[in-house]
């Protein structure tokens, strides 16, 4: 959906403001959090929400130089927010994928120097124009889930050059989509180019960031902390870096292997820890005094055939959740958000105000956006229209109940 300048939003049959959720800051959520309302209006002047309120109330007078949306009975909601995704890469790995359903692991692939690094091999050989097409493709398959924010993360050059092309590459698709926002994310620690140390090309990757942050300024940096990947102590050194350059960090943390990452991620001040498949106890609830964001990526287990991670744990316990994509060609081959609110909603337990907030207000503050993620006043005017089903009636709950709609 388009953030338009000066418009009149009218004629859904419920408007999810998000108000409760808000009040509650996306945390400790029941199910009747999720309020709507009927026969309201949303009044949008220069990008940002002015009013939300009765339409038999909106007079000649509050309408004058509004264009009219008219939602023709769907349901309006906050613009949905994919705040994890490895969009920028070149080529797919149906190959290796094929070898992982005959029985071979993706730790295994990995090993043997494919994995991550096949896809460094084809992104470092596609030039800028291809992987610009073919984020194109991605974006517009994003929107047409109803998707309006996207974070964009680098992580497939692990060199200067090939890092600044994927930046650039986010930046000509943000002239290209500017009704869409996208978060800029640079992940050069992703994974160890071949013939390297990880100490060496860790320690020259930290030198090289500054230089990427200069000709294409990012919003955050990403490190996969991992056995065989990223230590505690590169995570400390980056978490330095990204303080004194004032950018948001973000941790791949716990994914294969439990190593402590996420709770030293929010200890760190992160903005979000991401995966925590094998998060320990002691974990979520140092997550759920801080205020970092807990991201879980159901679609990456599901396609790593590994248990979805402790969603009701960490809600339970008072942690702040987002959901996201993970869209990547090794581990989530999906740009489908409304699936993995689906996965989260059936399969993790989440009750619907949990997930509404997993890709609103929480998924804003994962990316470190202020004033997005609510219909409200103050808000910016960021919306997704959900489709009326087969009932004839357009609500929350039937995103969740279609499976891959
Ligand atoms: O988020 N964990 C690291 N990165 C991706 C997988 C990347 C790949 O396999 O290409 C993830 O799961
Ligand atoms: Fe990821």
């Amino acid at each position: 959906m388009k953030k338009l300048r000066n418009e009149i939003w009218t004629g859904f049959s419920r408007v999810y403001t998000g108000k409760n959720i808000v009040k509650k800051r996306g945390r400790c959520l029941s199910y009747s959090d999720l309020d709507d309302i009927e026969n309201v209006s949303v009044i949008v002047r220069e990008g940002k929400i002015k009013a939300v309120l009765p339409t038999a109330k909106v007079g000649a007078s509050l309408r004058k130089g509004l264009k009219k949306i008219d939602g023709q009975g769907a349901a309006l909601m906050p613009g949905l927010i994919d705040s994890h995704t490895h969009l920028v890469f070149a080529g797919d790995r149906a190959g290796e994928f094929g070898q992982r359903c005959a029985g071979v692991t993706y730790a295994e692939i990995a090993q043997q120097g494919g994995g991550i690094l096949t896809t460094v091999n084809a992104t470092r050989l596609a030039s800028q124009k291809m992987l610009l097409d073919l984020a194109v493709q991605r974006v517009k398959r994003a929107q047409s889930f109803g998707v309006t924010t996207l974070e964009c993360k680098t992580g497939y050059g692990l060199d200067f050059e090939t890092e600044l092309k994927c930046l650039r590459v986010v930046d000509q698709v943000r002239k290209i989509f500017p009704e869409m926002t996208f978060v800029k994310t640079a992940m050069p620690h992703h994974a160890i180019p071949q013939g390297v140390s990880r100490e060496t090309y860790f320690t020259e990757s930290l030198q090289f960031l500054s230089r990427l942050h200069k000709e294409s300024p990012f919003e955050a940096v990403d490190i996969f902390v991992d056995q065989c990947y990223f230590t505690h102590q590169d995570l400390k050194k980056l978490a330095a870096w990204a303080k004194r350059a004032r950018v948001l960090l973000k941790v791949h943390a716990d994914e294969l292997v439990c190593t402590g990452s996420a709770g030293l991620g929010a200890k760190l001040g992160a903005v979000s820890v991401d995966h925590l498949l094998k998060i320990s106890d002691p974990d979520i609830r140092q997550l759920a005094k801080s205020n970092t964001i807990a991201t879980l990526l159901p679609g990456t287990a599901l396609f790593l055939r590994e248990p979805f991670a402790p969603a009701r744990a960490l809600l339970d316990a008072g942690a702040r959740v987002a959901l996201a994509t993970d869209f990547n060609p090794g581990s989530c081959y999906s740009l489908n958000l409304p699936f993995m609110m689906h996965l989260g909603a059936l399969h993790m337990r989440m009750n619907p105000a949990e997930v509404f907030a997993a890709v609103t207000i929480n998924a804003a503050a994962a990316l470190g956006q202020k004033n997005r993620g609510a219909i409200l006043p103050g808000f910016i005017a960021d919306f997704t229209a959900l489709p009326v089903g087969d009932s004839g009636q357009a609500s929350f709950e039937q995103v969740l109940y279609h499976m891959a709609w």
